[in-house]
């Protein structure tokens, strides 16, 4: 990716995003990931004096706020609400500094969408057209892929997603898929059809190629997006069929605008939103950063799942609607932890919460900012790297290089720095990595600007160590020496703080009150400060404490199971069924016709089974105990209700009742002699 170059003489004027948070759940670190990236971007911006306005929203619409809204007996409104104040608290908690943070369920974003929706109807770019989806009859919705399961049409494995195998890896439409049944009622859906509203996007195949030529994004995602482009585009259904918690389509009857239809929009109606409240005074102008032909910075910070709604539906919807384009789309990779996907069974599920609970959010922001790129690789959060590397660099390093020359200047010279530089040619190595850590912010390259940062740390403290100020003291004709020494540690400790400002906000906040000359600003970072008087020295950063760590990772277990957690008493209770729900399970005598083994699985027998009424066919794993042609004819006990289940290799209807550990040890339940295949069992 190529970036304009850096040059302080070019006020620019920057929005910036980052991707807007479902309103279904809680942020959790991998969210954190991408704010911290845009965050501290969008602080170095602001760093070198240029005009910033950081924008989000929380992303309210869609299915999955409708049903959790519903499991949760509240009005969506009511619980989008709850979790934006969630959102809003722990972005603050992480020193998050958005200047507005909206709602995609706003007047500001119906508008907003409605007006872009008509600008590009108006140009012929919506065609509607008949979709035939799964229907769920109980729940009176349309559903989406992922709230089907069923057998893979093409290896025949049972209990797949609606749109993939994991099976054979084969992809498919909801409507192929056998068996299918509804994740939200149980029941078998229909096929019903009903009119969508597409956009054109393959109108902007070539547009869309020019764009993705023009620095906008990395190689990387240049590369997949000419892959995406190459493989040809294809309309895109931006309607919904309702019951959907969403904004209504103009001139439909009960269709709504998909979820990701007005989603980027929140990015525009967020900014109107602060335009018209908070961002009043700054005379900020939409359309300046909006029209065609805008001149101002347009920047959105994703993650890689997205990179498609944001590099191919949104420049081109924006274009069909007359709006400018992005400037740039920049992408980053997934949080692992430990090096695995993040898991709530594992406990590697962390919320932003429970961090904020245990530990100082600039260690995190520091780590990741160690480790982020534009690439799309996975960042990893490896806790004994978090915690080595967090102590290791920000106290041993950074925080180190003032508090040994402190106590010198305060005690030994009256609080004030030396009037001349002690070791000239050491600024000047300074110096010369301004441009370079500006250049490696300005191109999103925060990991590349931090290990510059910590190689001049090392430096400092090299040169401190070398000089030994604390044995010098003792030589009363090197007590220049000493000021000269210490009062250049405190000037390239504060050159570092300018440079490590974007990523620790509160600790450079701490810095600028001792160092006593303002706030920090980019350009201080070329200015060494002479005969000039500092501050008492306060503690900068503490250490990371191993224990919190470890609170925090016990407070991100998945919780007990519920049974777990029930007081005595209810736990006695619960020891005991009902005589009703005894009675509900149906019990038969059986009759063995058929047994065999089955091909790709060890320990199940395939049996048919006479019931009385009728045969059934039941998958028992009684294959370690039975060879097959022994159970041929004999009596077993069945219950005869159980749901059927969905197996790899069919349908079992039934179980069959047994005692014993397993292997050998299995012993079929059989009736006295005089028992008839179909007589209950009670
Ligand atoms: N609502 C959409 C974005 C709409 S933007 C107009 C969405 N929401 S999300 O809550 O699922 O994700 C928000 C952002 O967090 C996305 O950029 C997503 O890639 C990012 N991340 C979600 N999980 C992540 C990790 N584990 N690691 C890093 N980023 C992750 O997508
Ligand atoms: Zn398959």
């Amino acid at each position: 990716m190529h970036f304009r170059s850096y040059t302080l003489s070019d006020p620019r004027n920057i929005l910036v995003t980052s991707a807007l948070p479902y309103a279904n759940g809680e942020l959790h670190l991998g969210n954190m990931l991408e704010h911290v990236y845009t965050d501290v971007w969008a602080r170095f911006q602001r760093l070198c004096g240029h005009q910033v306005v950081y924008l989000c929203a929380d992303d309210a619409h869609g299915t999955p706020t409708m049903l959790r809204a519903q499991s949760e007996g509240v009005a969506p409104e009511a619980l989008i609400d709850e979790l934006r104040d969630a959102h809003v608290r722990d972005l603050k908690g992480f020193l998050i500094s958005h200047d507005n943070y909206h709602t995609t369920h706003s007047a500001e974003n119906q508008k907003m969408v409605e007006t872009i929706y008509l600008r590009l109807r108006d140009a012929g770019l919506i065609t509607t057209g008949e979709v035939e989806q799964l229907y769920d009859q109980e729940k009176g919705l349309f559903l989406a892929d992922r709230y089907v399961r069923g057998t893979c049409p093409r290896c025949g494995l049972a209990d797949q997603y609606g749109d993939n195998c994991e099976g054979c890896g084969a992809s498919y439409e909801a409507t192929e898929i056998l068996n299918p049944v509804s994740t939200l009622s149980g029941k078998t859906p229909v096929k019903r059809s009903s009119t969508h509203y597409f956009f054109d996007l393959p109108k902007f195949s070539q547009s869309l190629r020019d764009w993705t030529s023009s620095d906008a994004v990395s190689g990387e995602v240049a590369n997949k997006l000419a892959e995406w482009l190459d493989a040809g585009l294809k309309a895109w259904d931006i309607s919904r069929d309702g019951p959907y918690f969403g904004f209504p389509i103009p001139d439909t009857q009960d269709k709504y605008f998909y979820v990701w239809m007005d989603a980027p929009v929140g990015y525009m109606a967020s900014l109107i939103h602060y335009i018209n409240g908070a961002g009043k005074t700054r005379g900020i102008d939409f359309d300046s950063f909006w029209n065609a032909d805008a001149a101002s910075e347009v920047v959105h910070f994703v993650g890689k799942d997205i990179i498609y709604f944001h590099a191919l539906f949104w420049p081109a919807v924006l274009s069909g609607a007359s709006f400018r384009t992005p400037s740039r789309v920049v992408a980053h990779g997934f949080l692992t932890v430990n090096g695995v996907k993040m898991s709530k069974s594992r406990g590697t599920f962390i919320l932003a919460e429970t961090y904020l609970l245990h530990l100082d959010p600039e260690y995190l922001r520091y780590y990741f900012a160690s480790k982020l790129s534009p690439s799309i690789a996975d960042i990893d959060l490896n806790l004994d790297d978090f915690l080595n590397r967090v102590n290791a660099d920000l106290v041993g390093k950074l925080v180190n290089i003032a508090s040994r020359c402190a106590r010198f200047i305060e005690k030994d010279f009256d609080h004030t720095l030396a009037a001349e530089i002690h070791d000239a040619e050491l600024w000047d190595a300074f110096q010369a990595s301004r441009q370079s850590i500006a250049a490696h912010y300005e191109s999103c390259e925060v990991s590349k600007a931090v290990r510059e940062i910590m190689a001049l740390a090392d430096r400092a403290n090299q040169y401190i160590t070398r000089h030994e100020p604390w044995n010098l003291i003792k030589q009363d004709d090197k007590h220049d020496e000493v000021h000269g020494i210490c009062s250049q540690g405190i000037n390239m400790f504060r050159f570092l703080m300018v440079c490590l400002k974007p990523v620790l906000p509160e600790t450079a906040a701490r810095a600028e009150a001792f160092i006593n000359a303002g706030e920090l600003q980019w350009k201080d970072s070329a200015e060494y400060l002479r005969e000039h008087r500092i501050n008492r020295f306060v503690p900068l950063m503490r250490r990371m404490d191993k224990k919190a760590l470890i609170r925090m990772m016990d407070d991100s277990k998945p919780p007990e199971s519920p049974a777990a957690q029930l007081t005595q008493e209810q736990a006695e209770d619960n020891k005991h069924v009902s005589l009703d729900q005894f009675l509900n399970i149906d019990l038969r005598i059986a009759k063995v016709l058929a047994a065999e083994p089955v091909q790709g699985a060890d320990k199940l027998l395939r049996l048919t089974l006479d019931v009385g009424t009728a045969t059934r066919t039941v998958f028992a794993g009684v294959k370690s105990a039975y060879a097959p042609d022994t159970l041929i004819g004999r009596l077993v006990v069945v219950v005869a209700n159980l749901a059927p289940r969905e197996m790899r290799f069919g349908t079992s209807e039934g179980m069959v009742l047994a005692a014993g550990e397993g292997g050998k040890e299995i012993f079929l339940l059989s009736p006295d002699s005089g028992a008839e295949p179909g007589m209950r069992v009670r």
